[in-house]
């Protein structure tokens, strides 16, 4: 049974996924990192009655390579949230820095982990942590994912109240695909199922949009300063974590949008490219999941000519990202 790790372990998604972790049956060794208060999350988790054995770290004493010794998945909060006013784009200047370290540590003690990261810009951070680990020659695209899950919990939610039954929010299913930022986040809401009415007007449809697009802003804005979204982040997280974990397990068919580097699959992501007309170098797109992490890239498939225009909107703002994010590792090696 495996042995899932959080870094972060301590903050405000860190705390609520790692009682999703320790409350789930999929999982032996919860072993949690921070950089502050990681023993008094440990001593209060570790008195729920499930399988999970928790361990705790701070950084004294190899803290974050004994963290992460023997690690299966490895799910990554840490990082600074924004406030009011700030794009996650603003939070690079931080959290680069951050991710970079963590990656190192994953590179040199548990390079064959799954590795999930959430800490934001998810554009930018997901590119380091590749360029952490082809620096240290263990770089495996099936193995790295970007946390888009939010935003595909939120379509589902946002949907279904335009569909007027907001308790059916479970059964939806939207894919969105593209980053996760503003624009660059696509929800192919021709692909809603159940489908959304054929008389949906353009107006509700670009609102719809605007509201999957932009649902972090209404969260960071009603915290007013207090930080960002976290017990949704929690949920999607551990959602996401609890597919990689089956996969693991041996459960086929299972299917989850992530933010990858589309060499994940046997074709390159050829169809990604193909499909898109540019070839992008990561992209949150349908995945199959197996024990080897990614084992396919599924199409986009059908889009309206709307959801096109946003793709083509999406690309600039991307790419951008992903350079920023590849040139902090490779232009300071
Ligand atoms: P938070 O400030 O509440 O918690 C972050 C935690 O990271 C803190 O406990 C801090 O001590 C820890 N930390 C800082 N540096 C560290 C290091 N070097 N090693 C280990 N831990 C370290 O923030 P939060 O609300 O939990 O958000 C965390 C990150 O997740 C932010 O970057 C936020 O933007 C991002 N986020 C992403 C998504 C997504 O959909 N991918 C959703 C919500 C938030
Ligand atoms: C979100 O989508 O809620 C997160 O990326 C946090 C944020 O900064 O909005």
């Amino acid at each position: 049974m495996p042995k899932a790790v959080v870094l972060g372990a301590a903050g405000g998604i860190g705390q609520p996924l790692s009682l999703l972790l320790k409350a789930s049956h999929l999982i032996t060794e919860l072993s949690l990192f921070d950089i502050v208060n990681t023993p008094g999350v440990v001593a209060d988790l570790s008195h729920i009655a499930t399988p999970a054995q928790v361990t705790g770290y701070l950084p004294p004493n190899d803290g974050l390579v004994n963290a992460l010794k023997g690690a299966d998945v490895v799910v990554i909060p840490a990082g600074v949230p924004r406030k009011p006013g700030m794009t996650r784009d603003d939070l690079f200047r931080i959290n680069a820095g951050i991710v970079r370290d963590l990656a190192k540590a994953i590179a040199t003690t548990s390079p064959k982990a799954f590795v999930l990261v959430i800490s934001n810009p998810v554009n930018s951070t997901v590119p380091i942590f590749a360029e952490v680990f082809r620096e240290h020659g263990v770089f495996d695209a099936r193995r790295l994912f970007g946390v888009t899950t939010l935003d595909v919990v939120r379509a589902q939610t946002f949907v279904a109240e335009v569909q007027g039954d907001g308790r059916n929010a479970p059964n939806v299913t939207v894919p969105v695909v593209g980053g996760h930022s503003g624009v660059t986040i696509v929800p192919l809401l021709s692909q809603s199922q159940p489908p959304l009415a054929a008389n949906t007007s353009e107006e509700k449809l670009k609102e719809l949009t605007h509201r999957i697009q932009f649902g972090g802003d209404e969260v960071v804005k009603a915290k007013d300063g207090a930080g960002s979204a976290t017990l949704s982040m929690a949920y999607a997280g551990a959602e996401f974590a609890f597919k990689v974990l089956r996969a693991l397990g041996g459960e086929k068919g299972i299917i989850s949008p992530s933010y990858v580097h589309l060499s994940a699959d046997a074709n390159g992501g050829g169809v990604i490219h193909k499909e898109l007309g540019r070839p992008v170098e990561y992209f949150s797109a349908p995945v199959e999941l197996g024990p080897n992490g990614v084992e396919r890239i599924l199409p986009l498939g059908k889009v309206t000519a709307y959801e096109k225009a946003l793709l083509e909107a999406a690309l600039p703002e991307l790419e951008g990202n992903i350079t920023k994010g590849s040139e902090f590792i490779t232009a300071a090696a």
